[in-house]
């Protein structure tokens, strides 16, 4: 989520600064194996004299997009785009047609909610492989207001109709989509299509449920609890269920903190009060009638997708934080490995390890995988090593005399135990990925401009960092369960004719640079497809890029495709053939007016806001994309 006029940036308030630098820049690029570290001018120079050379090789042969920025949404010569899903489209026979003039609550909890982000597809039937019949899962991370409703209200000044409008375009869709001779189809009448929305029944799971903490005014038990909303990026399970990520959560409440304390506790969560209209219409999300309801969000919930009567549950063993995503891996031993990002300015990098074993043969036994097992925080050191810190209970700093009176405790504020073991202040970490070919973990920070050159290390090695790097780290025995693993940066985004450090391959062409990564996806090659939002800070479009990660051409980014002006990219996700590619677009307009936006993407008709919009994308012969 960019900086918004209602959506609060995604500042730090983490106050360790836990090791520092003076010139660690210098020994990070040495060290490491880059084939080309931009320096200036230099890069561009470097980038012409060797492209014929590496194109010739690649295993990525779709035709570059160049950089520019309008209104259009572009793709490469030979492929084709299809709007899928808009901000408004009718999920359910009974759902009425999109009139953003006569918006309702009972209209738009029928329809696609604003802003999708994460994306993913689970084929049907369950458990098979198909790529051409399945259920599209996408978050609604958050709302625009002021870029919804032509001659309508912005986010503070929206009355109690248009607020529950506004919660209900919050959450997630489930929806049944179908390919027919190359062209994809949403089955309106599906019974397995869903709204999830902040008002939808589920239950707390895990160590903290049941906490007195989590005792609210909606939840006597501290394990009711209804509804998900900021949900961001996500995963899905080798069982099918999506996780999906309760990312920027303090900016729906209002009301000043009376709970004395959770004070402490919410100042270090980045708790900032705001001008958002849900807790002046209702007691919940405001702070003086109902102190403790933040502690109910910030978590990963898991969905089956599969049962749309099913109860999502809240994950507390995965801790809570403002997770991007969550992205499981199998350990060769079964362990179920959860790997998420805390998405705030110098936060943390996490991993999940389950107590239980993953059955491929009892999809049921396997829901409880992700409420008992460890969850540790990351230490990258200058040397090449990351530990992995457990945050358990009783261990270490994390006892009763820091404030940690329970393993509850520890998951409530697993920024704050993470602080006391000396994880690494990372630069806004994002999507998390295991790359299903090596076996390797890809974390896109996203960027930082607030870290100063005392505050650099080897993995966070720029300061006022707008433009992010993708770090890279394994275990060196194959075993996601070890506590250690080796690291490596994979690039450091930016213009390298304007920036003064950056990292690519050398043959990247005028086009092949990124800033800001956010979500990624692997193909079934592992290849690596990284989504981008902020390029526009650096002059061009959001998009994506594609790279191999190995070999003669690790880490040469292909421009894939192009953004419409003010949107970010998101969830991308294939299809289990490689064959369709999905992705979201995001607050396109960002920026401009709804009485003058800077596009009408993808309508263009004037009587409609831009919207944001789920994107099928194919290659015209109906091969794999990318190649
Ligand atoms: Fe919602 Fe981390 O972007
Ligand atoms: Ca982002
Ligand atoms: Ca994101
Ligand atoms: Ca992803």
């Amino acid at each position: 989520m960019p900086s918004t006029p209602i959506s609060l940036e995604d500042t730090g308030t983490n106050p360790t600064t836990n090791r520092q630098f003076a010139d660690v820049l210098a020994a990070t690029l040495q060290r490491r194996q880059f084939l080309q570290i931009g320096m200036g001018l230099g890069a561009a120079v470097a980038t012409r004299t060797s492209l014929a050379a590496a194109q010739q090789a690649s295993t990525l042969t779709f035709t570059e997009v160049p950089h520019g920025l309008d209104e259009q949404f572009t793709i490469p010569a030979g492929y084709h785009q299809q709007i899928l899903l808009r901000w408004g489209d009718p999920l359910f026979p009974d759902a009425p047609t999109f009139d953003p003039q006569h918006q309702s609550k009972a209209a738009q909890e029928r329809q696609f909610g604003f802003n999708n982000d994460f994306i993913g597809f689970v084929p049907l039937p369950p458990g098979s492989a198909n790529a051409d019949h399945g259920l599209l899962v996408v978050n609604h991370e958050y709302t625009d207001p002021g870029m919804m409703y032509p001659g309508g209200p912005n986010a503070a000044e929206l009355d109690r109709a248009f607020t529950d409008v506004d919660i209900a375009a919050h959450g997630l869709s489930v929806v049944e989509i179908r390919r027919r001779d190359g062209v994809w189809k949403v089955q309106r009448d599906s019974a397995y299509n869903r709204r999830i929305t902040p008002l939808t029944s589920m239950q707390l799971s895990g160590p903290a449920a049941g906490s007195a903490r989590l005792r609210t005014q909606d939840s006597q038990d501290g394990i009711a609890t209804f509804g998900t909303y900021g949900n961001c990026a996500g995963g899905v399970t080798p069982w099918g269920t999506i996780l999906t990520g309760e990312e920027n959560v303090d900016a729906y409440f209002c009301g000043a903190v009376t709970d004395s304390e959770e004070a402490e506790n919410y100042a270090r969560f980045g708790m900032t009060l705001n001008e958002r209209s849900w807790g002046k219409h209702y007691p919940r999300w405001n702070l003086a009638q109902n102190p403790r309801e933040p502690l109910h969000v910030g978590w990963i919930v898991e969905i089956d997708p599969y049962d749309p009567t099913s109860v999502p549950r809240k994950r507390t063993a995965l801790g809570r934080f403002k997770h991007e995503g969550c992205n499981v891996f199998i350990d060769p031993d079964g362990s179920v490995v959860a790997y998420s990002g805390d998405d705030s300015q110098f936060e943390y990098l996490y991993k999940f390890v389950s107590a239980g074993r993953y059955d491929p043969a009892d999809r049921n036994a396997n829901f409880a995988l992700l409420d008992e097992g460890t969850l540790h925080a990351a230490r990258f050191e200058d040397d090449g090593m990351l530990h992995w810190l457990p945050l358990v209970h009783g261990e270490g700093p994390l006892t009763d005399a820091n404030g940690f009176h329970s393993q509850a405790d520890v998951l409530i504020d697993a920024r704050k135990a993470a602080d006391l073991l000396g994880a690494t202040p990372m630069d806004r970490p994002e999507d998390v990925e295991v790359n299903p070919v090596t076996g390797r973990v890809f974390a896109m920070l996203t960027n930082n401009t607030k870290r100063t050159a005392a505050q650099l290390d080897a993995a966070n090695p720029r300061a006022q960092n707008g433009h992010g790097q993708i770090v890279e780290f394994w275990p060196a025995s194959g075993r996601h369960t070890d506590t250690v693993f080796r690291w490596e940066l994979f690039l450091l985004a930016g213009d390298p004719r304007t920036e003064s450090f950056t990292a690519y391959h050398p043959a990247i062409s005028a086009n092949g640079w990124l800033s800001c990564p956010d979500n990624c996806a692997f193909d079934r090659h592992g290849n690596l497809w990284i989504a981008t939002d902020g390029a526009e800070g650096a002059g061009v479009a959001d998009g994506v890029w594609a790279a191999e990660v190995d070999g003669e051409q690790r880490a040469l980014t292909k421009r894939f495709l192009r953004a419409p002006v003010g949107a970010e990219m998101c969830g991308p996700f294939f299809t289990p053939d490689d064959t369709t590619f999905f992705c979201s677009v995001q607050h396109p307009g960002q920026g401009s007016s709804l009485a003058a936006p800077s596009t009408r993407w993808p309508d263009f008709d004037p009587a409609l806001p831009p919207r944001p919009a789920v994107v099928a994308i194919t290659r015209e012969d109906g091969g794999r994309v990318g190649s």
